[in-house]
């Protein structure tokens, strides 16, 4: 069975494709503008740390979901605790939901990797990208052609596509990242943006920045959503999920930092402005390549990473779709692929259309189609795919099963196994019941009471396993 829906060759390479799909455009285009705005190396201390309280805590739990319910994500909560599949249901969707506007902005990063390559951008930026991605047709056609890469891949398998894939990827990625880093930091004043990136100012850590911060814990770690139950369901039972769990994340803050540093410091070279998002990458970033000796080289350079994240991005998004086709509909790879990513170039439509002619059509809640979906997808399904997965590793799995798995049956040691078990029933359910609380706009003044009720049903519910006879293990 396992052999059929396919398995890693390596541990390298379950770890490169998981860090692959971790490493993203939310490190390259978020993380950089929140840590700068946001308090510099305060905002990176408080980042850390939820990386290390809950990202890790998530990503070891996913992953054992995945490699004990051997399945795609909904089929592997399934497996452990029937009833429980709806979790992974929500993650799928919000996976379909991301890959269908992600790979909108990768198609416009294949455009910029082609405007460099034949001499860059003549005029102003801002015309550019405007009139760019505005424009109908041409926009679908590059985002087109990202679904057909990823679908490429993905047809391939786990091993022979997803596998492979990665190990080219992510060390071109990182090499190409070193470059414009030292090019970046070698500018003049390139001081200034390293400061803004790192100097700590803790005046400006507030709850709102923390909240903010947690948010972007789970979507650049991938987390809430199914993609590493899926990847775990393909490890074999050897493989020590601890040390995985603990690679990836921090694979993927180096390369958030090393995207500051790469970024920031060539701005402010340059006497710009950071923003956030497409402003930052598609307009600011096009600037500084225009103004500097032999742009269009460090030009294709950065823009290939970028497209490399994003690609490796789109597969694991795929990927979490795919999996739960062929394993619940028992259709073979390729089918999946193909209908999965044929539904996704129809949605590609208004979802690049929302820059153009459907920009002022805010018929979905007040917003066009583009932004619905982000906010359906950061605000709802990831904070409460993330919730309800700690509610299932800390309340609802069998602590001497979940055990088994993560020790590989007591061949490794985990001796924080309990700490690890209490951080996510009680702080993991805290600061994500805080996220989607705030998220669905439950007002700061109601906030403490919520989480206050929320808390007394934790500690009820911790009561009674420990009347059932439920060790903390
Ligand atoms: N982690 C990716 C990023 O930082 O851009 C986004 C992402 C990829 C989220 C894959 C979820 C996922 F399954």
């Amino acid at each position: 069975m396992s052999n059929e829906r396919g398995n890693w060759g390596s541990s390298v390479g379950f770890v490169l494709a998981a860090a692959g799909s971790a490493i993203g455009l939310g490190n390259l285009w978020k993380f950089p503008y929140l840590a700068g705005k946001n308090g510099g190396g305060a905002f990176v201390i408080v980042y850390l740390s939820l990386v290390v309280i809950l990202g890790f805590s998530l990503m070891l739990g996913e992953m054992a979901i995945g490699r004990r319910g051997k399945s795609d994500a909904y089929g592997s909560y399934n497996n452990i605790k029937k009833g429980w599949g709806f979790v992974g249901m929500m993650g799928i969707l919000c996976c379909f939901v991301i890959y269908s506007y992600y790979v909108v902005i990768a198609g416009w990063i294949v455009k910029y990797i082609g405007l460099f390559l034949s001499g860059g951008l003549n005029g102003d930026p801002v015309d550019y990208f405007s009139t760019f991605i505005s424009s109908g047709t041409t926009p679908i056609v590059y985002s087109i052609i990202m679904v057909v890469a990823t679908a490429l891949i993905v047809l391939k398998g786990v091993s022979g596509g997803i596998e492979k894939a990665s190990k080219i990827m992510m060390p071109t990625l990182f090499i190409f990242m070193l470059v414009i880093v030292v090019r970046s930091v070698t500018l003049p004043n390139a001081m200034d943006g390293i400061k803004y990136f790192l100097k700590p100012d803790f005046s400006l850590i507030t709850p709102k920045v923390i909240i903010a911060a947690l948010g972007q814990v789970f979507f650049s770690l991938s987390l809430g959503m199914g993609a590493m139950i899926t990847y775990g369901s393909y490890l074999s039972p050897e493989t020590k999920l601890v040390k995985s769990a603990f690679c990836i994340p921090v694979l993927d803050t180096i390369i958030a930092l090393l995207a500051g540093l790469a970024i920031l410091p060539a701005v402010f070279s340059f006497g710009l402005e950071p923003t956030a998002g497409p402003g930052l990458i598609f307009i600011t970033l096009p600037k500084v390549f225009s103004a500097m000796p032999f742009g269009n080289v460090f030009g294709v350079i950065f823009f290939v990473l970028v497209l490399f994240a994003a690609l490796t991005s789109t597969i694991s998004l795929l990927e979490v779709v795919v999996s739960f086709v062929v394993d619940q509909f028992k259709l073979d790879r390729k089918k999946a692929t193909v209908l999965v990513s044929a539904l996704i170039a129809l949605l590609v439509i208004p979802n690049s259309n929302s820059f153009g002619s459907m920009a002022e059509l805010k018929v979905f809640f007040g917003m066009n189609f583009f932004d619905f979906l982000c906010y359906l997808t950061d605000n709802i399904l990831l904070p409460a795919g993330g919730l309800l997965l700690c509610v299932f590793v800390g309340f609802v799995w069998d602590k001497e099963d979940l055990k088994n798995e993560v020790t590989n049956h007591g061949e490794v040691k985990f001796e924080m196994f309990s700490l690890w078990i209490v951080g996510v029933k009680y702080l993991g359910i805290q600061l994500l019941s805080l996220i989607l609380l705030q998220a669905v706009g439950v007002q700061d003044e109601f906030l403490v009471y919520a989480l206050g009720t929320i808390f007394a049903v934790q500690i009820l519910c911790g009561r009674l396993e420990a009347k059932r006879g439920v060790k903390a293990v």
